[in-house]
C-alpha cells in the first residue's frame, strides 16, 4: 500500500512510544487517602481493600515515613470512630482533643512538608451514618453547614493544609471560605467534592470507617449518576463560592465529568479513584483474572487523559514505587 500517513510508525518501539505519550503519571499527581483509629500498635487490613490499613496514630506516623520517602507529597486522612462517640450532630468532630484533630497536629509536627487534606462531613461522627444532621428522615442542609464550618476551622487550627468538604450540602464552600477567612486562615485551600455521585463504589470505604448510612441512602445530597450538566452547575457554584480545586468522585465511571469540568474551569481538577475501584482491581487480580498492575496504570492514566490534575488514590504508594524503578 502507498500510505503517506502510517500512525503505527510512532508505535514501533518503546522509546518512540514513550516519546509521543500524551499523558504521564507522576508521584506529584497523587494524594494518598489513609485511615486512622484510636488506640496504639494498630495496623488492621481493610478486608475489602487488600493492602490498605487502618492505623493508630503511632503506626500511622511510622507508615508516613515510608509514604514520604516514596516521594508522596500529600495525604488525605479519614477517622474511624466507635459507635459510642457518635451522635446526631457529630459533636465529637469539634472537640479539641478528638482523635482526628490530634492526628492532624501530630502529622503536621512530624512531617511539616506534607500537604494534609482533611475530610469535612458528619458521617464518621454521625449516629445516623449520614453526612448531615437528620431530622424525621431528612438531611437538613443549613444546620449541617453551620457544623461543617466549625469542623473546617477546627481542622485548619490543627494543621490542615487543604479542607475537603465531602458532604454535598448546598452553600458549604462559601460558608467554609468565610469561616476560614474570619479566623485568619486565608492560605488554607478548599478542595471541594464538587460532583460527588451517589455511588455503589464507596462500599469498601464505609467498611473501613463503619460509616454506612443507618437508613436510606445518600441520594438527596449526592448526585444522580445519570447527570453531567448538574455537575457543571455544582462546579459553577463551588467556583463562585471560592473553591480552589474541584473534585469529581468517583473517577473511573465519571471520566466524562472530569473532562467537562476540565474544559470549563480554569482551576485544578481532581479525581477520587474510590475504594470500590481499588477493590475491583485487587479482587480480579488476586483471582488471576486481570494483570493488576497493568490495569491499575491504565485506570489511572485514563483519569489524567480525561483532565485530572490530581488523583486521590489508594494505589498511590504502589504507583510511587513503580515510578521509582
Ligand atoms: C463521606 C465520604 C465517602 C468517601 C469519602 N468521603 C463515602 C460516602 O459518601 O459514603 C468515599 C471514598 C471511597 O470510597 O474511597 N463523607
Amino acid at each position: 500500500m502507498e500510505l503517506l500517513r502510517r500512525p503505527r510508525r510512532t508505535r514501533v518501539s518503546a522509546s518512540i512510544r514513550d516519546m509521543v505519550a500524551e499523558n504521564h503519571l507522576s508521584v506529584n499527581d497523587f494524594i494518598f487517602p489513609m485511615f486512622v483509629q484510636e488506640s496504639s500498635g494498630i495496623k488492621i487490613e481493610i478486608k475489602s481493600m487488600p493492602g490498605i490499613y487502618r492505623f493508630s496514630l503511632d503506626t500511622l506516623l511510622e507508615e508516613l515515613k515510608e509514604v514520604v520517602d516514596l516521594g508522596i507529597k500529600s495525604i488525605c486522612l479519614f477517622p474511624n470512630y466507635p459507635e459510642s462517640k457518635k451522635d446526631k450532630y457529630g459533636s465529637e468532630s469539634l472537640l479539641p482533643e478528638t482523635l482526628y484533630l490530634r492526628c492532624l497536629s501530630a502529622i503536621k509536627e512530624k512531617f511539616p512538608q506534607l500537604a494534609i487534606m482533611t475530610d469535612v462531613a458528619l458521617d464518621p461522627y454521625s449516629s445516623d451514618g449520614h453526612d448531615g444532621v437528620v431530622e424525621n428522615g431528612k438531611i437538613l442542609n443549613d444546620i449541617t453547614v453551620d457544623i461543617l464550618v466549625k469542623m473546617a476551622v477546627a481542622q485548619a487550627k490543627a494543621g490542615a493544609d487543604i479542607i475537603g468538604p465531602s458532604d454535598m450540602m448546598d452553600g458549604r464552600v462559601g460558608a467554609i471560605r468565610k469561616g476560614l477567612d474570619a479566623e485568619g486562615f486565608t492560605d488554607i485551600s478548599i478542595m471541594s467534592y464538587t460532583a460527588k455521585y451517589a455511588s455503589a463504589f464507596y462500599g469498601p470505604f464505609r467498611d473501613a470507617l463503619d460509616s454506612a448510612p443507618k437508613f436510606g441512602d445518600k441520594k438527596t445530597y449526592q448526585m444522580n449518576p445519570a447527570n453531567v450538566k448538574e455537575a457543571l452547575l455544582e462546579a459553577e457554584l463551588d467556583y463562585a463560592e471560592g473553591a480552589d480545586i474541584l473534585m469529581v468522585k468517583p473517577a473511573f465511571s465519571y471520566l466524562d465529568v472530569i473532562k467537562s469540568l476540565k474544559d470549563n474551569f480554569n482551576i485544578p481538577i481532581s479525581a477520587y479513584n474510590v475504594s470500590g475501584e481499588y477493590a475491583m482491581i485487587k479482587a480480579a487480580s488476586q483471582n488471576g483474572w486481570i494483570d493488576g498492575e497493568k490495569a491499575m496504570l491504565e485506570m489511572l492514566i485514563s483519569m489524567k487523559r480525561a483532565g485530572a490534575d490530581i488523583i486521590l488514590s489508594y494505589f498511590a504508594k504502589e504507583v510511587a514505587l513503580l515510578l521509582q524503578k
